[in-house]
């Protein structure tokens, strides 16, 4: 394992660096400096789109190109595979043989590429072929890739089939093709990388998938920490020092400004011909559909830090003033004094990965989840000091309040949906057992017909009058890798997802929600999307990228069986099709209307999933141990008021100490 001894230094001027254009009133007042900046650099901005992503391509092809001797035979199976994917190849590989494209994109970007041409990639090839290798004498149990099968086994070099039987040298195959296909989305600022493009999908438009988005980046980098022989902790650091400096913008939309804490969405390279260097370009929600700032961001930003130094053991990244800072603004931003009475965050719609009005808003599962998980991060990583022993205070009276209101309030299995049904409303004091005042006509049909006697899940949102009854995967698998889950839920989710297969795994994993909304419902909740129609998208589709998450937690349950199904239907589609953002359908048997090929995260998905499976191990990276000191959820809503004075035990963050991260 490669370390890391010097900590970058933050720079403290902004200049360099571009906020997306915010509003109209900014670009008229001119408020910003950057605006001037930005006006100068305008024709480069209109191609930007496509630039970047040739850039990245030369970028990566570049650093392949070094080892090109060495290797044509690699990247010559790689074009090969690519080739009999029916992948646009032409467009995104370059070997040896292919000097016509070559030189187009040699000329287009001669410039770029000098800037920016990878340092710290040298051996990346060789270490890339060891770890492939490493993934097939790990003697995966999982069944043969059909997207790589027969047809594709004569271009596997006879020395890597030597020693394995079809079933390996397939998954081999797939994973080689990951990782190349990952190593094109590489992003370099001033010749270090920092994060991955969100897809290198040269037949689509842009939009904004030739930024660095900070969740997408989360599985790459969990790739990287967890990569055989050699991890590859440099782009993680990098990327979590470059979104660090990020925070520190001021950000401000129509007039506003954002609180000093909050993570960009996303943000993009790019060369000024001007001052013939990178610069930067930030979106906190300022460019974003529906104008929302992005919760999940400074949350995965705590969660991979902690990967980070868990991975390496190079505590002193977590420990420099600018990235203890930067933790704790993010903290602050969530643990301020509002008029809340519950201990949830209250979000806007498409506030998180679902970055579109589907009715999350509110205090959506997915959040809460990583609130949570954050929190018990952070509480690892603070030092303790006279300044953050309070937040510390603050961090675990809020994990208690937290862990009890969703372990109570959110979990829904049969007993419970039954105990809803026959609620009583208006009851008022104390004694209510119906607390939020759920009217049980609200209820779903379909929510009787999906609950099966054994399983059961944290609902999407809860609120006065409101149960978001849907299935999210992402707020129910993180609650299993933070412990937010008791284990016992821990098993019954696992237990919902082998009962319901069809339904959340179908063709192919895993549906981000269930079940879709349609008519009316998708009328009113979604605003008539046309991107969110049923069964599509946010609404009901599959995305793959969610495997990697499902794979851990499945680790984590004890279920390792129920993931490695998964993963056998992901590996009879995904490289074949190109590796898209997402399917539609109710089995996810289509790849997704306005789905991007070749989307990063959908590799590093696969990835991840993969690494973990050999390696179980891995799950340390990206799981927390349940917290003994949480209080347990009582088992009836009648109980759950505390009539009596509260004691030491029900309030143990009264009398607990805060514990320090041990490795
Ligand atoms: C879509 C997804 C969002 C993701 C982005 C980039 O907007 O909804 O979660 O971060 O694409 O891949």
């Amino acid at each position: 394992m490669s370390s890391i001894n010097s900590i970058e230094k933050l720079p403290s001027s902004a200049t360099d660096e571009l906020q997306f254009p915010m509003d109209d009133y900014q670009a008229i007042a001119g408020t910003l400096t950057v605006e001037k900046t930005e006006s100068s650099k305008a024709p480069m901005q209109q191609n930007d789109t496509a630039d970047e992503i040739w850039r990245s391509i030369n970028n990566n092809r570049d650093c392949l190109q070094k080892n090109r001797d060495d290797h044509g035979e690699g990247l010559q199976r790689a074009t090969t595979l690519i080739r009999a994917i029916g992948a646009e190849e032409e467009a995104v590989v370059v070997t040896t043989t292919d000097r016509d494209s070559s030189k187009r994109l040699q000329s287009a970007t001669d410039k770029e590429t000098e800037e920016t041409d990878g340092g710290g990639n040298d051996g990346e090839f060789s270490d890339k072929e060891k770890s492939g290798r490493g993934s097939v004498e790990n003697k995966s149990s999982l069944k043969p890739s059909p997207s790589v099968g027969i047809s594709l086994l004569q271009f596997v070099p006879e020395a890597s089939c030597a020693k394995s039987n079809v079933s390996e040298t397939s998954s081999y195959s797939m994973m080689d093709d990951a990782w190349e296909r990952l190593r094109l989305s590489f992003v370099y600022f001033q010749k270090k990388p920092v994060g991955t493009l969100a897809a290198v999908d040269p037949s689509a438009e842009d939009l904004n998938y030739n930024q660095v988005f900070v969740r997408d980046f989360v599985p790459t980098a969990l790739a990287c920490l967890m990569k055989v022989p050699d991890p590859e902790p440099e782009i993680v650091k990098n990327f979590l020092l470059k979104t660090l400096h990020l925070q520190g913008w001021k950000k401000t939309i129509d007039n506003f400004t954002l609180g000093e804490g909050v993570m960009p969405a996303s943000f993009k390279v790019m060369y000024d011909p001007f001052q013939e260097k990178d610069v930067l370009k930030a979106d906190f929600g300022g460019s974003a559909i529906g104008r929302v700032a992005p919760v999940d961001s400074g949350f995965w930003w705590i969660i991979l830090l902690r990967s980070y130094t868990k991975c390496t053991g190079d505590f002193s990244l977590s420990e420099e003033p600018e990235v203890q800072k930067g933790m704790k603004l993010i903290l602050d931003l969530c643990l301020s004094d509002g008029f809340d009475t519950f201990p949830t965050l209250l979000c806007a719609d498409g506030c998180s990965m679902i970055d579109r009005r589907m009715g999350i808003y509110g205090y959506p599962i997915e959040i809460q989840a990583l609130f949570f998980f954050a929190l018990r991060c952070a509480q690892q990583m603070l030092k303790e000091d006279t300044d953050s022993n309070k937040l510390i205070e603050r961090i675990e009276r809020r994990i208690t309040a937290l862990s009890y209101h969703i372990r109570n309030y959110y979990w829904l299995d049969f007993t419970q949906l039954n105990n809803i049904y026959r609620y009583k409303t208006e009851e008022y004091s104390h004694t209510a057992v119906n607390k939020f005042n759920v009217i049980p006509e609200s209820i779903p049909d379909w929510v009787f017909d999906f609950m099966p006697l054994k399983g059961g899940y944290f609902i999407g949102n809860v609120s006065p009058a409101r149960m978001d009854f849907r299935w999210f995967l992402v707020g129910n698998c993180i609650a299993i890798l933070s412990s937010l889950a008791t284990v016992a839920q821990t098993t019954a989710i696992m237990d919902l997802v082998e009962e319901r297969w069809e339904d959340l795994i179908g063709d192919m994993p895993l549906k981000i929600a269930y079940p879709a909304l349609e008519g009316y419902e998708w009328n009113i909740v979604t605003g008539c999307d046309p991107k969110n129609t049923r069964w599509s998208y946010h609404n009901g589709g599959s995305w793959p990228v969610l495997l990697w998450l499902l794979t851990a937690a499945c680790i984590k349950a004890g279920r390792p069986q129920i993931a490695k199904r998964a993963i056998e239907l992901v590996e009879q589609r995904l490289s074949k099709d190109g590796w898209p953002e997402y399917y539609d359908g109710k089995k996810g048997r289509y790849v997704g209307k306005q789905a991007r090929k070749f989307q990063t995260w959908s590799i590093s998905g696969y990835l991840v999933a993969k690494l973990m499976i050999e390696n179980p191990s891995n799950l340390a990276m990206i799981s927390l141990e349940e917290d003994k000191k949480i209080e347990k959820p009582r088992l009836t809503r009648s109980a759950s008021w505390p009539c009596s004075k509260p004691t030491a035990t029900s309030l143990p963050y009264a009398v607990t100490l805060p514990y320090r991260w041990s490795p």
